[in-house]
């Protein structure tokens, strides 16, 4: 239709390549888009990734508010997700005291087009970098401690990969909701927003070994978006 001809073009003149990559819809307002990183994408993501690493304010193990230590490093930027608390905080107040770094401008750019890829749109101030060894692991959850009129308007969660493939869970809203296992893989974004956005989640395992060799990644990174 005419409405939607100027979209078409936009699209077409910035990545052609994505206009014909798939998009699995796995539940309202849930859309898997595998391999919707190129892989220059992915490379230059894990470049400021590292960077991320190697500054002052770097990965960390969280330990929850029950004492259990999660099995997977991580590293927020633009606010600190508080381990302790379950609330967001410009300061690393559980780890270090440190501020969060900033969100890296090619990592947020490449939020917002994975955003609209799955037909949303998102203006991230939250990135958790979650960073998973073989034996990594995230048990159900769901993304609840934003702003309450922003979950309520379905802004989405948006979700990249590089490195080893995982197992991810998708539920429901419910915990006891039956799950879908979803294999992403390096280079794949997962997108949920709408009535699926607060709908439960995990990383049942790390298909260890799985990622592309080039790229050299210990294990698997996953970079969560979140406008808060
Ligand atoms: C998360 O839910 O925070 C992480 C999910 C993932 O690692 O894919
Ligand atoms: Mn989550």
């Amino acid at each position: 239709s005419v409405k939607e001809r100027p979209m078409v073009v936009r699209c077409y003149t910035r990545t052609m390549i994505r206009m014909t990559q798939p998009r699995v819809v796995i539940a309202e307002g849930a859309v898997h888009l595998p391999s919707w990183m190129p892989v220059e994408a992915q490379q230059k993501a894990l470049h400021e990734i590292r960077a991320l690493a190697d500054g002052e304010a770097g990965f960390y193990t969280p330990i929850l508010r029950n004492g259990a230590r999660m099995r997977v490093r991580m590293l927020c930027c633009g606010r600190h997700w508080d381990a302790k608390t379950y609330r967001y905080d410009l300061l690393r107040t559980d780890v270090d005291g440190l501020p969060a770094p900033p969100i890296p401008e090619v990592l947020r750019q490449l939020a917002c087009e994975a955003a609209e890829s799955a037909g949303f749109s998102l203006e991230p101030d939250v990135l958790l970098v979650n960073w998973y060894g073989a034996e990594g692991r995230m048990g159900l959850h769901q993304d609840k401690d934003e702003r309450p009129e922003i979950i309520a308007s379905g802004v989405p969660i948006v979700s990249l990969s590089i490195g080893d493939a995982a197992i991810f869970e998708f539920g429901g809203a419910r915990r006891k909701d039956p799950v879908q296992r979803i294999r992403l893989e390096s280079g794949d974004a997962f997108v949920f927003g709408g009535s699926s956005r607060l709908n439960h989640h995990g990383i049942a395992s790390i298909v260890a070994g799985t990622g592309p060799t080039e790229f050299g990644v210990a294990g698997r990174y996953n970079l969560t978006f979140r406008q808060y």
